[in-house]
């Protein structure tokens, strides 16, 4: 029995050195963690249990049959993180590279599958080469088998993706396919050709780090959602991002009580919108001095930065936060920023989190490039995403909602739960400069006449009160109160439930 024993250990020691010591130093010497350090990090000490130590590829091509490695290039297993259940697979680049087998992919599809069965997210630490070369159409079924339970567990459990090497071809399908995607600088990029194969197609110059890394797909691809210096750096930002989320669909977000009073007043709030409306200011500052203990997980930070979303907590509980940002493009809503919140706006319905919103918009961002490039379909994706969420939806016009985009906004027409304003807000048509000179296009040689008209305008329109006599906006409230207005708000709501007609998909404007 002891021999079993030992060679028990034996199999497991060689099994956890994965491609060897010489290339566990090269991923070293690259910066990054080894898929089991990247794990080791990930959940709390000592909870990882792993599967599939002993899966071997099966390949018997190029040689493949005499080059086996126990795990076959994928660390599997679940564990905890703050004491809350998680899957994970790890691809562990000392293996071919990382690279994904049919085997792999099978280690890949169990965690995913038992995840489902028992309703916890699934984490992917992703570092691989792309499919494993020498096996063919055998290793592209297996990416989409993966494809596949990425589709069913979306808005099932949360999923998140983190990309901390390689990510290229097809392969980067299976991040698209989850709610988050965090990178690491310098170590990691996605795309789906690379730089030959653009060269060779377009005759563009351009390095992997421009074409897929971190800073281009968190700045101007908006296909990641944050981007960090280290592996250890990212791995407990994503260890931050988990305690936000529940663990599926039909559970709540856990609660997180800090010793923060719901009924604090910030009287500095009074003084954050400009006298002059045309002035800008920053509505983060709203968000912190609102949420618990300032604490406030924005995502996508560097990307359509006109709208801000994220994470926080009030009383404990998590909410998703949407904001204008009047401190850029005056908080226009265009078209990254429209799909920006709209997907957010998606993920807090699917999982039980409601969302407050922020409201500070002039209007849809005028021009030829957002008509052209589509601006009517995709704020209408913000519009849809808004009107079908069924969680409590708590809105706050902080100064402008003006024209399409006050109804877009998670405005009472949209089944809007709680609708604030604060007393300096104008909600309208459009401006009131704007306004004027088309009804009294006639008047246009006479800037005394318009002038008087767009005072009378302003007075009669620009401001909370006409939307209040008609119900549209539940109370007119002072800054200073907005976070125990919101907090009461939401244990009223806490129990909300209605329910969308039954059909088998909506038709988002994709
Ligand atoms: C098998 C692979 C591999 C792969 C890398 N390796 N990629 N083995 N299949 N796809 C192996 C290498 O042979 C090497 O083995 C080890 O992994 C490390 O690779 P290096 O090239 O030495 O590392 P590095 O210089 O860091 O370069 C990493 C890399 C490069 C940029 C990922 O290896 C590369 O370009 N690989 C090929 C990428 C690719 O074309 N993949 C297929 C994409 S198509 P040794 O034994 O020397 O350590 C695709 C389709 C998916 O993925 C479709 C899904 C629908």
């Amino acid at each position: 029995m002891q021999d079993i024993l030992e060679q028990l250990e034996k199999k497991r020691a060689a099994a956890r050195l994965g491609g060897g010591q010489k290339r566990i130093d090269a991923q070293h010497a690259k910066g990054k963690l080894t898929a089991r350090e990247r794990i080791e990090v990930l959940l709390d000490e000592g909870t990882f249990e792993e599967w599939d130590m002993f899966v071997e590829h099966r390949c018997t091509d190029f040689g493949m049959e005499d080059n086996k490695i126990p795990g076959d290039g994928v660390v599997t297993g679940y564990g905890m993180i703050n004491g809350r259940l998680v899957f994970v697979y790890s691809q562990d680049f000392t293996v071919y590279g990382g690279a994904l087998s049919e085997t792999h992919a099978e280690k890949i599809c169990k965690v995913m599958d038992q995840a489902m069965k028992v309703g916890a997210p699934v984490i992917g630490l992703n570092d691989s080469g792309g499919a494993r070369i020498q096996e063919g159409v055998a290793s592209l079924g297996g990416y989409a088998e993966v494809f596949q339970r990425n589709v069913m567990a979306s808005g099932v459990v949360p999923q998140i993706s983190m990309i901390m090497g390689p990510s290229a071809g097809g392969a980067v399908y299976s991040p698209a396919l989850t709610d988050f995607i965090f990178m690491v600088k310098d170590t990691s990029y996605m795309f789906v050709t690379g730089p030959d194969v653009v060269k060779t197609v377009t005759h563009e110059e351009v390095t992997a780090e421009e074409l897929g890394g971190a800073l281009t797909h968190t700045t101007k691809s908006g296909v990641a959602d944050m981007a960090f210096e280290n592996d250890v750096e990212a791995l407990l930002m994503l260890r931050r991002l988990f305690n936000y989320l529940p663990l599926n669909n039909k559970e709540k977000a856990p609660v997180r009580k800090s010793g923060d009073p719901t009924d604090r007043m910030d009287l500095s709030l009074d003084t954050l919108v400009p006298e002059n409306p045309n002035k800008a200011y920053d509505m983060k500052e709203l968000i912190v001095k609102t949420v618990d203990d300032g604490d406030f997980f924005e995502l996508q930070p560097d990307y359509a930065k006109n709208i801000l979303i994220g994470f926080a907590r009030i009383d404990g509980q998590t909410v998703g936060i949407v904001a204008n940002q009047p401190l850029v493009l005056a908080g226009c809503l265009d078209i990254k920023s429209s799909i920006k919140a709209a997907r957010f706006v998606r993920f807090c319905d699917a999982f039980n989190i409601p969302v407050i919103t922020f409201v500070d918009v002039p209007g849809f961002m005028p021009g030829t490039s957002q008509e052209f490039g589509g601006i009517i379909k995709h704020g209408a994706k913000l519009l849809y995403a808004y009107a079908e969420c069924t969680v409590p939806k708590i809105t706050v016009i902080t100064r402008k909602a003006y024209g399409g985009a006050y109804d877009v906004m998670a405005s009472k027409h949209l089944r809007g739960d709680v609708n604030f304003s604060w007393p300096n807000a104008e909600i309208a048509v459009m401006g009131a400069k704007g306004a004027v000179e088309i009804i009294f296009r006639e008047d246009k040689g006479d800037p005394v006449k318009l002038a008087a008209k767009e005072a009378e305008y302003k007075a009669r329109f620009a401001n909370p009160f006409v939307a209040g006599a008609r119900g549209f906006i539940d109370d007119v409230i002072q800054p200073h109160e907005t976070r125990k207005r919101i907090a009461r708000s939401l244990v009223m709501l806490k129990d909300k439930k209605i329910e969308n007609p039954w059909r088998k998909h909506g038709n988002i404007p994709l």
